[in-house]
């Protein structure tokens, strides 16, 4: 069975061919120069963008596939959580493409699909119970993972997303966006243990998140706690440090979490997923810093940024648990649910 995978829920047009067992080709057009000017995704120009580049990258994955259109099986969609503008353009073409070549279209939770990557590679070593890790630029979420199609939240992030408290330090920091791999750069030229971030800890919470607070630690350390006249109080060459110090204290909270789960679960392994995935500080901390020798997976970064394979395997493996309905598929802006099950519908 052929599964094109589609990817447009935020700033990058994706699509890719999966054969049920191999990824045969994975496009990516990333819209990143075109969001940089206002610091963020503009989200009305992504789906125009996305308009415009959809075909052409649904083209060049058929084509670096060596199939046709007419060889699909399958068209596997992301259809929520994301701006809704671009998840409209995403659907609409693969219920488009589905209608014309006579073929189902799954819609896919794409944050879900960020943890499912893992399985793309490491299906055979991958053993349950497992941890969950999301880390992306619009969710934090660590899961307890019974096997492969149950599982639990047992925390989430109570205000900002980690990759978007990156992103907003990072714009503090005259860093352009995406601000997460600015900041993973300076920070190699700087001092973790210059600036006392307290990593953040909730009381009674281990399994939450909250990055609100140590947001506004960096913004009063760059301007001073009363009211924010522009003026920067810090010198430029002290930023690789507040970078660091900001890195470490924030990848910390998610490494006291996991080392809180590993004592009171028994698992085996922990799967990582998200656009946070890719920063290779985030690999070393948790490759040092867990209390027990648990397996950790974190999938290649082809696989961890935005891509359609992600959408393609965790599609195709959806669509053979529970079929398809192409009427009733739509997009949804906010994830509507609250577990994060790869055989239940998104
Ligand atoms: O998963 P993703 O590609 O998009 C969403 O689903 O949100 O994640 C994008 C996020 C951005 O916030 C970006 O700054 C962050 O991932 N990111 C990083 C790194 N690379 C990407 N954050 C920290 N360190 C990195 N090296
Ligand atoms: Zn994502």
């Amino acid at each position: 069975m052929i599964t094109l995978g589609i990817e447009t829920s935020c700033d990058e047009t994706a699509a890719s061919v999966y054969d049920g067992k191999t990824i045969l080709s994975n496009i990516v057009l990333s819209q990143i120069e075109l969001h940089k000017e206002f610091g963020g995704v503009f989200p009305e120009l992504a789906a125009r963008r996305h308009l415009d580049h959809m075909l052409l990258v649904i083209d060049r994955a058929l084509k670096e596939a060596q199939i046709s259109k007419n060889d699909l099986d399958l068209i596997s969609v992301a259809s929520s959580p994301g701006l809704i503008g671009a998840l409209l353009m995403g659907v609409n073409c693969a219920k488009s493409l589905g209608l014309a070549l006579g073929i189902p279209v799954i819609g896919v939770n794409h944050v879900e699909a960020h943890l499912f990557a893992n399985f793309l590679e490491f299906e055979n070593e991958i053993t349950f119970p497992a941890l969950g890790l999301i880390v992306s630029g619009g969710h934090t979420a660590l899961l307890y993972l019974e096997d492969k199609n149950n599982s639990k939240v047992l925390g989430t992030t109570l205000d900002d997303a980690i990759g978007e408290c990156f992103d907003k330090v990072a714009r503090m920091l005259d860093l352009p966006y995406p601000g997460g791999p600015e900041i993973e750069k300076i920070a190699k030229l700087g001092d973790p243990s210059i600036f006392n971030f307290k990593t953040p800890k909730i009381k009674n919470r281990p399994y939450d998140f909250s990055f609100s607070g140590l947001k506004t630690k960096v913004l009063y350390t760059l301007f001073g706690q009363d009211g924010i006249d522009g003026k920067k109080q810090v010198p430029k060459s002290s930023y690789p440090d507040i970078a660091a110090s900001f890195q470490k204290a924030a990848f910390s909270s998610l490494i006291n979490a996991i080392n809180e789960a590993v004592e009171n679960l028994n698992v085996n392994s922990i799967l990582v997923g998200g656009g946070v995935s890719a920063s290779s500080t985030l690999k070393q901390m948790l490759n040092t810093q867990l209390l027990s020798s648990v397996n950790v997976f974190i999938p290649d970064i082809k696989y961890s940024l935005d891509n359609g394979a992600m959408i393609a395997a965790l599609g195709y493996h959806k669509f053979k648990q529970i079929g398809a309905s192409n009427e009733n598929l739509s997009a949804s802006p906010s994830s509507r649910k609250h577990s994060f099950d790869f055989c239940q519908n998104s």
